[in-house]
């Protein structure tokens, strides 16, 4: 199947016990059993759940991969992949990524005897060095939060291939309909699918996604065990938000090229981060391992002042002052306060994300709206 018709029809079909074609909210903790041990496949929900099971099962045909698993939330699902290291072992990571991301290596994992080497990825070749006997998990995030760097899969993926290292890569940004890393080689894909697969900024999930099922029955032995599982409702929500996630995201990309355009026209905006510009430093990558650009675009204000960037996110009307990204209404945020403060000033600063940076989600509506918005907020 092609993609879209992928996003309405993998992984579900209709309810054996009535015909409804849309997944029902299995809205149970259990199921009654036959007879000792008899079930038909659900014995308990932190377990397995129907309309979970068919949300994973539509997961991992989005991404070509064979097992999908969802969480509480993305942080959870990174959590479970940490969980598959040992104390002594390292992580070789993305620099610039999600705060949150950075948060829990740093200030969970760490304490377990995690070591991490945080890494500037956009030449791989960087990678290799921190390279060790105990490196057991490669973590990329592309395009990153915030700063849109785009790193290449295929290339890391070599390395991690060379070395039997792990290699896992955080897709929020791109989604699976721009991008798929399991075919470059990456050995599992996370999923903040708050963001874009769910798409209607109603619900907090997470999901992995892989093709080895080795990995596999470590991600679901850990999910179970720490149980930090979506609930059916949520469950039955992002179902829903997929089937219309080709159509979003061909928006998404559309509006997201006018407003990059716009802003870099624009005499107040010093440098806009959208990897669709060829002069984008890895531009030629974007191009190669993703199908388009996305909606999501960082940019800085001449004289890079916080009161400046605070004003145009006050000013804002259409772009909602909100953390979080991905949903159909256009999002403005301003990374250094917001989604980034866990990262230490001079660290954040040495990525890039300087006092004026403000980071947009390019939402579906009308780009003339948008534009008209952001020139209002920038006047
Ligand atoms: C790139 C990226 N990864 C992971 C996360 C964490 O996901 P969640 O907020 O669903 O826990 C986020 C959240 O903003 C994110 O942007």
């Amino acid at each position: 199947m092609k993609f879209g018709t992928k996003a309405i029809h993998a992984g579900v079909s209709p309810d054996s016990a009535t015909g409804a074609i849309m997944t029902p909210i299995y809205q149970t903790s259990t199921y009654v059993q036959d007879g000792i041990g008899n079930h038909k496949g659900y014995a308990y929900s932190r377990s397995q759940n129907p309309t979970r099971h068919a949300l994973e099962k539509s997961l991992a045909a989005l991404e070509n991969g064979k097992h999908g698993a969802c969480f509480g939330s993305g942080m959870a699902a990174i959590d479970c992949v940490l969980k598959m290291l040992n104390p002594g072992d390292e992580v070789i990571s993305t620099n610039d990524l999600y705060g949150g991301t950075y948060r829990i290596f740093k200030t969970i994992f760490e304490k377990y005897g995690i070591k991490f080497h945080f890494v500037g990825m956009q030449n791989a070749d960087n990678i290799e060095a921190y390279v060790n006997e105990n490196t057991k998990l490669i973590w990329v995030e592309t395009p990153t939060n915030p700063m849109m760097n785009i790193i290449d899969i295929t290339a890391t993926a070599k390395i991690s291939k060379k070395y039997g290292i792990m290699l896992a890569v955080d897709n929020t940004f791109a989604t699976p309909y721009l991008q798929n890393p399991l075919d470059m080689g990456a050995d599992i894909i996370m999923h903040s699918v708050t963001k874009y697969l769910g798409g209607h900024s109603d619900v907090v999930m997470g999901a992995l996604i892989c093709n080895d099922d080795t990995i596999a029955n470590e991600m679901y032995r850990i999910q179970n065990s720490s149980g930090a599982v979506t609930a059916p409702m949520d469950s039955f929500l992002v179902l829903r938000g997929i089937k219309t996630l080709h159509l979003r995201m061909q928006r998404h990309c559309e509006n997201g090229k006018v407003i990059a355009n716009f802003l870099a026209a624009h005499p107040k905006v010093d440098k806009v981060y959208w990897p669709g510009f060829a002069s984008h430093p890895n531009h030629e990558v974007a191009k190669r391992q993703m199908s388009g650009f996305g909606g999501m675009i960082s940019f800085t204000l001449i004289g890079d002042k916080m009161k400046d960037a605070h004003t145009v996110l006050n000013k804002s009307k259409l772009f909602a002052l909100a953390e979080s990204l991905g949903g159909v209404e256009s999002l403005i945020g301003h990374p250094a306060t917001m989604t980034h403060a866990a990262i230490p000033k001079a660290d954040r600063q040495a990525i890039g994300v300087v006092d004026s940076l403000i980071r947009l989600s390019v939402g579906v509506e009308d780009a003339e709206d948008l534009i008209e918005d952001l020139e209002n907020a920038l006047s």
